[in-house]
């Protein structure tokens, strides 16, 4: 109902938004601040200032602890209780029981597909996952020891150069037409760089439909008639499903910050990329692979974790930002671990990673600071046991997190409050000086 319907008829008018009290004790001035959706807008801050030519006060946030820089109707956690949800469905309610095409969809759109839609969806992913032969180029100039996660990032940015038309990024059916080019070349692309890195051809088989086969199948195949064991397929389809969207991470702010710049969708991607090959972000998967070899045997792991404890290195793979609860994706994940090693045996370094979480989780250090494992503590178990080496387990986590880069990207370009991402500072350098005569 609208406010001028409510206004004829008498009935209450639309409720105030509470106001958070402040006063500056500068000034002994007093302010009101609205509070809407447990939040205050920092620009209310501005007002509160010594005198006219005060700049005003700002909100001092490094690593955005505090600070929301969207709205978003994508993903929601709940980092006490150890929550997540994409579009409103729990995480333990989809990965398993669906595919990642289908999550990939209700991320990107907000409802399931009906089978008509996923039918058309499937098709548009498998007819747009073709890159150019540039970019196949591309990849084979890289040196084989480059690092995985480096060659993608090129190859992203690269694609630019191919589909020059979807630097229209305020054209909205611009926008929706980039969506399964991006899905569907980051598999291709992730195919191409392990079969270069690891010598063998380098070669493209025609996608058959099923995301996850299709992609095991770009990776492994040597020949046409390759089938991926099933167990790999699920579990593939498991993982893609828990990376594909986690609201405002490290890597998905990076998509954000450049693309709102109005940048081209590759190169806001080839940003988020870049964010996610780093350690404390898609990189620790990664990282914790080379620890757990580091640590080599069980009866290590005390004496690891207290050089962990006083500082030495972190352990890999625990604490999160958000979450100071167990991090659902990491359940599930080892679930699906367990699942993996039935078919290819057990990884002895699974036995180090459930001893290292034993003697974590007993530990006042990491209790007190509420550490428990993440997402990547147990995924580069799998990766490795699929025989993939340790710089391709961030680019696996790409080729699910493309998906929420990408619906992040939309939802942020249609979005009338989004602005250029440009943050503020607290100077702390050299005053306004004079530049010395002899220069
Ligand atoms: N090992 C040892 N100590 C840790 C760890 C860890 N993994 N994580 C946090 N701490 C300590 C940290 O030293 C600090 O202690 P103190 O209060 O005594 O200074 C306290 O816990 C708080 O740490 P913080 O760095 O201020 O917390 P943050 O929210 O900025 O960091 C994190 C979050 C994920 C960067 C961090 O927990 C970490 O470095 N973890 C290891 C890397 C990792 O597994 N990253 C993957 C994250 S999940 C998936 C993803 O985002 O890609």
């Amino acid at each position: 109902m609208s406010q001028s319907n409510e206004a004829v008829r008498g009935s209450a008018p639309a409720a105030v938004a509470p106001q958070l009290a402040v006063e500056d004790q500068r000034t002994g001035r007093a302010y009101q601040v609205p509070i809407r959706d447990g939040s205050i807008r920092a620009i209310d801050l501005r007002q509160i200032r010594t005198d006219a030519e005060d700049f005003g006060l700002v909100s001092y946030d490094p690593g955005f602890l505090n600070t929301a820089s969207c709205r978003s109707a994508i993903t929601y956690i709940d980092g006490d209780r150890g929550i997540l949800l994409y579009r409103g469905y729990p995480i333990e309610q989809i990965a398993g029981h669906t595919t990642f095409l289908d999550v990939a969809y209700l991320i990107l759109y907000g409802e399931l597909p009906t089978a008509q839609q996923l039918a058309d969806f499937q098709q548009a992913v498998a007819r747009d996952s073709a890159v150019p032969d540039g970019i196949v180029a591309l990849i084979e100039s890289f040196p084989r020891d480059a690092h995985p996660m480096t060659i993608l990032l090129s190859a992203v940015g690269a694609l630019n150069a191919y589909h020059p038309e979807a630097k229209d990024v305020e054209n909205p059916a611009v926008r929706a037409s980039v969506v399964t080019r991006l899905i569907g070349s980051f598999s291709t692309l992730a195919g191409l760089i392990y079969r270069h890195v690891s010598g063998r051809p380098v070669r493209v088989y025609p996608p058959q439909g099923q995301f996850a086969r299709d992609f095991l199948r770009n990776l492994f195949a040597d020949d046409p008639d390759y089938e991926p064991p099933q167990a790999f397929i699920d579990a593939v389809e498991v993982l893609f499903i828990l990376h594909a969207d986690h609201e405002q991470n490290c890597s998905t702010n990076a998509v954000r910050s450049v693309g709102s710049s109005l940048v081209d969708p590759y190169s806001a991607m080839a940003a988020g990329v870049a964010a996610l090959f780093g350690p404390l972000h898609g990189g620790a998967n990664e990282a914790v692979l080379r620890m757990l070899r580091e640590i080599g045997s069980k009866d290590a792991v005390p004496a690891a974790v207290e050089q962990f404890k006083s500082g030495h290195g972190r352990l890999m793979g625990f604490g999160h930002r958000v979450y100071k609860n167990y991090d659902p994706r990491a359940r599930i994940i080892k679930h699906t671990a367990e699942r993996v090693f039935e078919v290819t045996g057990i990884n002895p370094l699974l036995e180090v990673a459930v001893a290292l979480e034993q003697v974590a989780l007993a530990d006042r250090y990491f209790i007190d600071r509420r550490l428990y494992p993440n997402v990547d503590f147990y995924s580069g178990l799998i990766y490795e046991a699929l025989k993939l080496p340790v710089g391709m387990f961030p680019v696996l986590f790409g080729v699910a997190r493309i998906v929420g880069w990408t619906a992040q990207w939309l939802e942020m370009m249609a979005d009338p409050e989004q602005k250029l991402a440009r943050p503020l500072q607290i100077y702390t350098g050299a005053p306004r000086r004079d530049f010395p005569a002899r220069f």
